[in-house]
């Protein structure tokens, strides 16, 4: 599992993120179109959760019928704020799960990720973790996250995103060879602001439309 970065090409997604793209998408429009996403992103990365039977009463019989092993809880953290786009449409599918955020900021100097927040269920280490951000563009963001959600033992870790850069897949990865990365696409490269092309811009102002 070393390495592994899945791109889930289903065609709604890919549909749903070309409008993402496009320059003339409006605020209220791009926000829904995230959620959407993100459901059906939360649908391939939880693909492997596994189930028990129960004893359940139809109408008509009695059956042994599959239900998600009790035990396998899930938490997912966002990483501030964009990260809370990708979170809104898995907590609609996952009702239950636990939330956690941690805030980061990039130097727009270095590029290097700076932690302001960190809040994470106290019961953490009992549960799979799956950390949202829409864009692994540098890899900065993420690869900090990762590493300090590390520090709280969780039972598993994945990371979805929206959009990867190769250049932030590779330093994910040479930091987190065990973390596998979840992602609708993978574009060209970084310009030199460290923007992923050809991209959607700034993922957190076209969601909260603060630009
Ligand atoms: N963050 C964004 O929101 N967009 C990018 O292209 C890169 C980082």
């Amino acid at each position: 599992m070393k390495n592994k970065v899945t791109v889930i090409s289903h065609p709604l997604i890919q549909h749903k993120l070309t409008l993402m793209r496009k320059a003339e998408t409006s605020t209220a429009k791009f926000r829904t179109l995230l959620k959407e996403i993100s459901l059906l992103l939360a649908y391939e990365v939880t693909r492997d959760l596994p189930l028990k039977t129960e004893t359940i009463k139809t109408p008509l019989a009695t059956m042994e019928a599959p239900v998600l092993a009790p035990d396998k809880k899930l938490v997912i953290v966002s990483i501030l704020r964009a990260g809370q786009g990708i979170l809104d449409g898995m907590l609609e599918l996952m009702p239950s799960a636990r939330v956690g955020h941690i805030g980061l900021y990039r130097d727009p100097k270095t590029l290097i990720a700076i932690e302001y927040y960190f809040k994470v269920p106290h019961d953490v280490d009992k549960r799979d973790m799956l950390v949202v951000d829409p864009m692994l563009a540098t890899g900065n963001s993420a690869a900090a996250a990762v590493t300090r959600l590390k520090l709280t033992n969780p039972v598993s870790l994945k990371f979805v995103c929206l959009l990867a850069a190769p250049e932030g897949i590779e330093h994910f990865h040479e930091q987190h060879p065990d973390v596998p990365i979840y992602t609708a696409a993978i574009d060209q490269q970084l310009d030199e602001h460290g923007y992923i092309v050809p991209g959607l811009g700034d993922a957190g102002d076209r969601l909260f439309g603060t630009r």
